[in-house]
């Protein structure tokens, strides 16, 4: 049947949103505009010179001079997915600090591997002790890889970094990390904490929509990936040909995501443009403005203060508050959209993304602005103005 017109669309233009989930966060309005550049092919000469430049901007946000960097196509999944199928052989053994829902996908992608899998598993809503792994380790000889999650989105929790770091190299094993949701939001020293793999994502502190990996992989790491017995069974995501291509020999492997990574040198030149330490300041400073507010509402944050990430601030949904409802009422009334909880903590938490772009004052108040207004009328009453003036006073330093 030959079709004479286009299907009538039902969105034509894409809603302006205000976007304080879990991610995609804002984009800046440059790293948008840079997407509009020309095309231009991802082995010309000149676009090659814009990757060492990627590079070399992501060797200063992972604050690493010893690894290479470079962007993995693909979401921060990808970024999980290539370093465990790329650090693993089949009967390695790899102990994984789970404490959330990321942490869990982690298992549940190396087990896909046939890698022997050694969970060890803390209760969720604060950090994971290091004494369960120095634990842990004394039960194995030859550990391949020891795993954490430098931000749990599902939980909140900053998890301390050095002492899992330092257990994994007593037992001589590789250390990989999850920076999905922190970097460009939190400091990440890949150096000074000794990571040999980190992965990221473009789409919540570096200001990009989502589409890159960006990955820091040391030099131990890209050899133990060189030396495996047998090549990782995913092609696509085997960190030596990626780093083949990102590297000196810059060898054909796939067609690169040109505009995202455009995108990304954006992005990133904004980040150090900024200050890594003005912009840490920055997100913990409207960080603490949402705490005041909430509390000031009379609501609940999962993760104790001194373990709080600035990116995401999970809190209880009060008892007889619709979940779906209120994050809609937000949705259709105020543009504004919120994170739900996932696995263990689903129906049970609402999750504030404040990353990147999203991380203003000014999204700070109209969402406190919003729930003062929904909160009652979903029987929960709250003190008239409260959260703004306690946000408020806490942006002014009170
Ligand atoms: C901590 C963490 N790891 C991994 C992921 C997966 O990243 P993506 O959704 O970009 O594939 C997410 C996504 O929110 C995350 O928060």
């Amino acid at each position: 049947m030959t079709q004479t017109s286009l299907p009538e669309s039902k969105m034509p233009v894409v809603p302006p949103r205000v976007l304080l989930g879990p991610g995609p966060s804002a984009a800046h309005p440059r790293v948008l505009q840079a997407m509009m550049s020309n095309m231009i092919g991802y082995l010309d000469p000149d676009f090659m010179l814009i990757m060492d430049e990627v590079s070399e901007l992501l060797k200063r946000v992972f604050q690493t001079d010893e690894s290479i960097t470079l962007a993995l196509s693909g979401t921060g999944s990808a970024g999980m997915e290539a370093g465990l199928n790329s650090l693993l052989e089949p009967d390695d053994t790899v102990v994984m600090c789970i404490y959330g829902f990321f942490c869990e996908r982690m298992v549940e992608m190396a087990g896909r591997l046939g890698a022997n899998v050694v969970p060890i598993r803390a209760p969720w809503g604060g950090p994971f002790p290091a004494e369960m792994l120095e634990e842990e380790l004394k039960n194995h000889r030859n550990v391949k890889l020891v795993t954490a999650i430098h931000a749990e989105t599902s939980t909140g929790v900053r998890q301390p970094l050095e002492d899992l770091s330092r257990l994994a190299k007593a037992h001589d094993a590789l250390f990989m990390v999850d920076a999905v949701t922190s970097l460009g939001g939190n400091e990440v020293a890949v150096d000074d904490w000794d990571i040999d793999y980190c992965y990221s994502a473009t789409q919540k502190c570096l200001g990009c929509p989502p589409g890159l990996s960006p990955v820091a992989l040391s030099p131990r790491a890209l050899d133990s990936v060189k030396s495996r017995a047998k090549k990782p069974t995913s092609w696509y995501l085997d960190l030596a040909l990626n780093a083949n291509y990102w590297g000196f020999d810059r060898v054909y492997h796939h067609t690169a995501p040109v505009s995202m990574i455009l995108a990304l040198r954006e992005g990133l030149r904004i980040v150090l443009e900024e200050g890594l330490e003005e912009r840490f300041a920055r997100h913990h400073r409207n960080s603490l403005a949402l705490w005041a507010g909430l509390e000031a509402l009379g609501l609940d944050l999962v993760a104790p203060e001194e373990h709080r990430l600035d990116q995401i601030t999970p809190f209880w949904i009060p008892e007889g508050v619709d979940d779906d409802r209120v994050r809609g009422m937000l949705l259709r009334e105020y543009n504004i959209e919120i994170g739900k909880g996932l696995g263990e903590f689903a129906g049970k938490v609402w999750r504030v993304g404040l990353m990147g772009e999203s991380s203003k004052s000014e999204y700070v108040l109209a969402l406190l602005s919003a729930l003062e207004s929904i909160l009652p009328r979903e029987g929960f009453e709250v003190g008239p103005g409260a959260g703004v003036a306690a946000a408020s006073r806490s942006l002014a330093g009170g």
